[in-house]
């Protein structure tokens, strides 16, 4: 099995020593810094913004990316950019025109990401499969850390990692919501490349640890 990238998301760190957290996170083993916007529209809860990325931005060399949970993501794209983002992904359910969303973000010279609810099934993405770096799939319906992974998320891996082995496509898909030490494993079984993890690692006692844990199962 090939080592999953783990990318522990900063909505779960103290946001009063985020330089603090950022150290951490760039002295252990994790790949990506995962920042969830939330707009308080899409997903009920409000969370940061560009601001915040623009820090964070200059406090790691590590990929950032971005998952937008916000409506019109079109108008902001631009902005993270600016802000530092590598991967933007958008929600396929907060996009009436998808296809130009993705241009739009590949023009702006970053790696684009589709995002999918628990609700959406995978074969809503098979036109739009050749045109994307990432699928985050929802293990949680998104808005808030610390909830329960859903375990119907394990046959949409399995599903999805057959449609992009079977175009051989180069396309990772990254699990998002309720990812833990004990369930990684399983993931990474179904066919996912990226682990994204906040409360596992962020309420952990020894995060870098936990981190090291999850690269290596
Ligand atoms: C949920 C966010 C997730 C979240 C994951 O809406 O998209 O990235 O922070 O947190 P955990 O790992 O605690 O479920
Ligand atoms: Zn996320």
């Amino acid at each position: 099995m090939p080592m999953p990238i783990i990318a522990p998301s900063l909505l779960s760190a103290n946001f009063l020593k985020l330089e603090e957290e950022c150290t951490m996170l760039n002295e252990s083993e994790a790949d990506w810094f995962h920042l969830d916007v939330m707009d308080g529209r899409f997903v009920p809860n409000i969370s940061f913004g560009v601001p915040i990325i623009e820090h964070i931005r200059k406090a790691t060399k590590k990929i950032c990316d971005v998952h937008l949970m916000i409506l019109q993501p079109e108008r902001y794209a631009e902005a993270f950019k600016a802000a530092g983002a590598d991967i933007l992904s958008v929600h396929i359910e907060a996009c009436t025109h998808l296809h130009r969303n993705i241009q739009q973000i590949k023009s702006l010279g970053m790696q684009a990401g589709v995002a999918i609810n628990p609700h959406t099934p995978v074969s809503l993405l098979k036109d739009v499969l050749g045109d994307i770096d990432l699928i985050c799939m929802m293990s949680v319906n998104p808005g808030f850390g610390g909830q329960k992974f859903i375990p119907q998320t394990l046959n949409k891996i399995r599903e999805l990692r057959k449609m992009i082995d079977d175009n051989k496509l180069n396309v990772k898909i990254e699990i998002d919501g309720g990812v833990t030490l004990e369930n990684a494993k399983e993931i990474i079984e179904a066919g996912a490349h990226v682990l994204v993890a906040g409360n596992t690692v962020f309420r952990s006692k020894d995060p870098k640890a936990t981190i090291a844990k999850l690269k290596q199962l």
